[in-house]
């Protein structure tokens, strides 16, 4: 959890940002009243005390996003980078699509975007059953207590993702554990950098091996449509394919401990859930409205002068508009700080708004349910193996999660 004692910056005396949570189910505190009182505000941000414009309600955060005068772009000046990349190094490294504007933006999503369709998400149900079903044969085989986040939450988007794009199977453990090495905040920056870069070549060579050897993967068939069309570079592709751990793995990984921890904590809820799986749907729409993990994973810069709420944003200045909050305005979801999975909470933000809207959403829904309704099915007695007040959530202001999750049986 960020710090809680020091709530201002102190060289530039504007409220520090990410702001600390008092309980790790509810967003800041000072959300609710930012929204009340000044919906766009001025704070700074820890990691370097620049200034940034944090936008709180649902309104303004939907308007901000749905505007083309706001650039994704991190590498324009006056863009609020929440993680301290030395400046040489951020120019150097080439954009994915997520920090692209139009039009190159609609270039790379419009190759994707057929992959992600719902149709094929539902074809990949089977088997994103099957890797559940086996990550929970071996939490049984092994015995409780175990940690859910390395039995489980890790290891299921990480395999859903080497089925989407195709890796060998007899490359998974190693997949696996660059992947693990990625998300792992305990492990030096040097450790994390290495397999970043191991994972990088790794996935260059898979891109190579598909345009020589195509399979019926992703990655084929990006690379037989590019042929057939040509629109990027095989750069592009592996960028793309790159992309795809790196936004599909922690969040989704995150959601399913948080989820789980949620409903463990939640029992009149969990018992309707395991009573009536047809309302998994809803409550995992409502858990990701909860947590809106990646509450500030939407930052702006402002390319011209632009007015919302009344407040003028300059052209270079930086923006946070803030999903977390957002999606606990009470004038959308009233008694908004309530898990209730009986409420329909599908105009959630918490996957964005606008172009850049999460292209696996659909992805990240199925997989929540199977997950949330297998466990649940298999182990029905599952429960927490610590105290509460034990466990460590981590919140680096882009994704929040949660390092470990002990349970039992
Ligand atoms: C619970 C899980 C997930 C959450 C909460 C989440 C959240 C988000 C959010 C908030 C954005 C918008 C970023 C922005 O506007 O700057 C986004 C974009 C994106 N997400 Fe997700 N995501 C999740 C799962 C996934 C999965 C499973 C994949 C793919 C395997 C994925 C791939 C992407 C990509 C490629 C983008 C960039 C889209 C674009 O720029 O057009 N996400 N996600």
């Amino acid at each position: 959890m960020t710090q809680t004692a020091d709530q201002d910056h102190p060289a530039t005396g504007l409220p520090a940002f990410p702001m600390a949570r008092s309980c790790p189910f509810s967003p800041p505190e000072e959300y609710a009243k930012l929204r009340e009182n000044e919906p766009v505000s001025r704070a700074a941000l820890r990691v370097n005390g620049k200034p940034a414009w944090l936008v709180s309600t649902y309104e303004h955060v939907k308007k901000v996003l749905g505007d083309s005068r706001v650039s994704a772009n991190l590498k324009l000046p006056g863009y609020p980078l929440q993680v301290p990349v030395p400046e040489e190094m951020l120019q150097a490294v080439p954009l994915t699509f997520l920090s692209m504007d139009q039009p190159e933006h609609t270039v790379q999503r419009r190759l994707l975007a057929p992959e992600f369709s719902l149709r094929q998400m539902r074809a990949l149900r089977p088997r994103i059953q099957e890797i559940v079903d086996q990550q929970i044969d071996a939490m049984l085989a092994k015995g409780g207590p175990l940690d859910l986040v390395t039995a489980l939450a890790l290891p299921v988007p990480s395999l859903v993702i080497c089925e989407l794009l195709g890796v060998p199977y007899e490359d998974h453990p190693q997949f696996e554990i660059w992947a693990g090495q990625i998300m792992n905040h305990d492990i030096s920056d040097e450790e994390r950098g290495r397999a970043h870069y191991e994972l990088d070549q790794y996935v260059d060579r898979l891109v190579t091996a598909k345009e020589t050897e195509p399979g019926d993967d992703m990655i084929s068939r990006l690379v037989a449509q590019n042929r057939a069309e040509p629109t990027v570079e095989h750069a592009d592709i592996v960028s793309m394919a790159r992309l795809m751990l790196v936004t599909g793995h922690e969040t989704t990984a995150n959601m399913i401990a948080l989820g789980t921890l949620a409903l463990l904590e939640h029992p009149d809820q969990l018992a309707a859930v395991k009573a009536d799986p047809a309302l998994l749907p809803r409550a995992v729409e409502e858990l990701l409205r909860f947590f809106s993990i990646s509450d500030s994973g939407t930052a702006r810069v402002a390319l011209e002068d632009i007015e919302i709420g009344g407040t003028t944003i300059r052209a270079g200045e930086g923006i946070l508009p803030l999903n977390n909050s957002a999606n606990h305005d009470e004038s959308v979801f009233p008694d908004a700080d309530t898990l209730d999975i009986h409420r329909e909470a599908r105009s959630h933000l918490a996957f964005g708004y606008g172009i850049h809207q999460c292209i696996g959403q659909n992805l990240a829904r199925i997989e929540l349910e199977i997950v949330y309704g297998t466990l649940f099915k298999r182990i029905p007695d599952l429960e927490l193996a610590a105290q509460f007040s034990e466990l460590r959530f981590k919140d680096d202001a882009i994704v929040y999660g949660i390092y470990e999750l002990p349970v039992t049986w």
